[in-house]
């Protein structure tokens, strides 16, 4: 049996978390990488480029989920993203698959258009590639709701339109994909769609909180495709771990 070995970046994150142990599986070596020297993990700096060529080498796919999530995009997501492809070339890897976000072409965001911009790398960088985009993981629905809760108020467009998928039913995705072999770009999103305004409700409810609304509009376009469902998927197969599941703890 030949060991395929991939190369996860972002493996420390919410999404590597859950995709890590969904790869160790059958005739997959798994490397994880991070910034951070860790036992059995390759250390490699995606802004730097540093420890990049030992990351790769010997590897079959790339899975990269690494991100500064908002945080130096230019240089982490995009520019980072150009020497993980510049290194999988020169190591002959066979695919890299790319993690991005459903509507990151239609919501005119900074991290969006960074996200983009990774994309367009990853589609002419000569690895055969998958582009698998994402709709919106609980926990930062979670995060969004529990900072504007401290301020007192939860601050909710009620209409923008969320699908949060679980990052264990994207990591199961990505096993399979993975196993597949380079798909060109596709969709994943959560079983279910909620206004912003629904999943507020719900979670105020399963904190026990009574911290009262304050609905705004997100203004100009952003607000436009937010509220008309750019963040949403019409594809399957989709995930079955709910917002809901996702409150009561079952998330496994
Ligand atoms: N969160 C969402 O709702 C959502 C939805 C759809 C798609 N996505 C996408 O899914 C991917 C994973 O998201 P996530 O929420 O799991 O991310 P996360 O928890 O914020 O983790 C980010 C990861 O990036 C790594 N990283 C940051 N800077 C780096 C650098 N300079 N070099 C190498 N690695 C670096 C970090 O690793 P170390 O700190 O260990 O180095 C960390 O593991 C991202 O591409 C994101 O855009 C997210």
């Amino acid at each position: 049996m030949t060991t395929t070995t991939v190369l996860v970046t972002g493996a420390s994150g919410t999404l590597g978390a859950a995709v890590l142990p969904r790869l160790a599986v059958g005739d997959l070596a798994v490397r994880p990488m991070s910034r951070r020297a860790r036992s059995g993990w390759v250390s490699a700096d995606l802004a730097t480029g540093e420890g990049l060529a030992q990351a790769v080498r010997g590897v079959d796919a790339v899975v990269h989920l690494a991100s500064g999530a908002g945080r130096n995009s230019g240089g982490i997501d995009v520019e980072g993203t150009g020497r993980l492809v510049t290194a999988a070339r020169a190591a002959g890897v066979g695919h890299l698959l790319y993690v991005s976000i459903v509507g990151v072409d239609r919501v005119p965001v900074p991290y969006y258009r960074a996200k983009l911009a990774a994309e367009r790398i990853v589609r002419a960088g000569e690895v055969p590639w998958t582009i698998l985009r994402a709709t919106q993981f609980p926990q930062l629905i979670d995060r969004l709701l529990t900072a504007s809760s401290r301020l007192g108020v939860l601050i909710v467009d009620r209409r923008v339109l969320v699908q949060p998928v679980h990052p264990a039913d994207v990591a199961e995705r990505i096993a399979y994909l993975v196993g597949a072999g380079p798909a060109g770009a596709v969709e994943f999103g959560g079983p279910e769609t909620h206004t912003f305004g629904e999943l507020a409700a719900a979670w105020r409810q399963a904190r026990g909180l009574r911290r009262p609304f304050l609905p705004v509009r997100i203004p100009g376009r952003a607000g436009r495709e937010l509220r008309a469902g750019a963040l949403t998927t019409a594809a399957r197969p989709a995930g079955t771990r709910t917002w809901h599941d996702y409150l009561a703890g079952v998330d496994r």
